[in-house]
């Protein structure tokens, strides 16, 4: 068909009835979705930060070290872990390549996390829960995370980040329980606290 020339005046010829049809149904799709994006605002599974704060690397720091220096309760492959009270604030921080701290959750808690890249351009994405998240410099992002699942969970970096991107892991690891969560977190404190010389810290387990 393609191999010869169509038969002068063809753009004049009718369109035929099926045609307009399909052009009608094309035409309506593009339209509903279209304004179909503003309906996903509502009813789409998606995860907006709907809360940013704009901040300097040195303020966010400020916050970020007050942070660690309150509620570290170990260490973990050289990153920090906390372990924050069920309704709280966490604060992170992704850098070239690397998301700290390391965080101890509650199964069926909502906590308030805080998003900050302290260099370029990072993402944040929790797995499995696939939760994704783009991290610019200069914004305090903050989401609500309820975890449903226990286990350890992942934040990849998802958004190329230079020769070390593949290497940008977190944790977070969330307890199924009360008992699950204090099993943990001791095993964490007993290691810290006994690497800063035996030095007895107020750090009460809640409950
Ligand atoms: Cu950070 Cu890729």
């Amino acid at each position: 068909m393609t191999l010869i020339p169509p038969k002068e005046g063809w753009v004049w010829q009718k369109v035929a009835t099926d045609e307009k049809g399909w052009v009608a149904v094309a035409t309506f799709v593009c339209f509903f979705l279209f304004f179909w994006m503003i309906g996903w605002h509502s009813f789409g599974r998606q995860n907006p930060s709907n809360i940013t704060y704009r901040a300097s690397v040195p303020e966010y720091l400020e916050l970020y070290n007050a942070y660690l220096e309150n509620n570290q309760v170990g260490e973990d492959n050289g990153l920090p872990v906390v372990a924050p009270e069920p309704g709280s604030h966490v604060f992170f921080t992704a850098r070239m390549w690397q998301w700290a701290p390391v965080v101890l959750l509650k199964k069926g808690e909502t906590y308030t996390f805080h998003l900050y890249s302290l260099d370029l351009l990072h993402g944040f994405s929790l797995q499995p829960v696939n939760m994704n998240f783009m991290v610019y410099p200069g914004y305090d992002y903050v989401l609500r995370f309820t975890p449903t699942e226990a286990g350890e969970y992942k934040i990849f970096c998802n958004e190329f980040c230079g020769i070390g991107h593949h290497m940008m892991i977190g944790k977070i690891i969330v307890a199924a329980n009360d008992q699950e969560y204090q099993k943990i977190l001791q095993a964490y404190e007993s290691e810290y606290f006994e690497d800063e010389g035996g030095e007895v810290v107020e750090q009460e387990g809640e409950e």
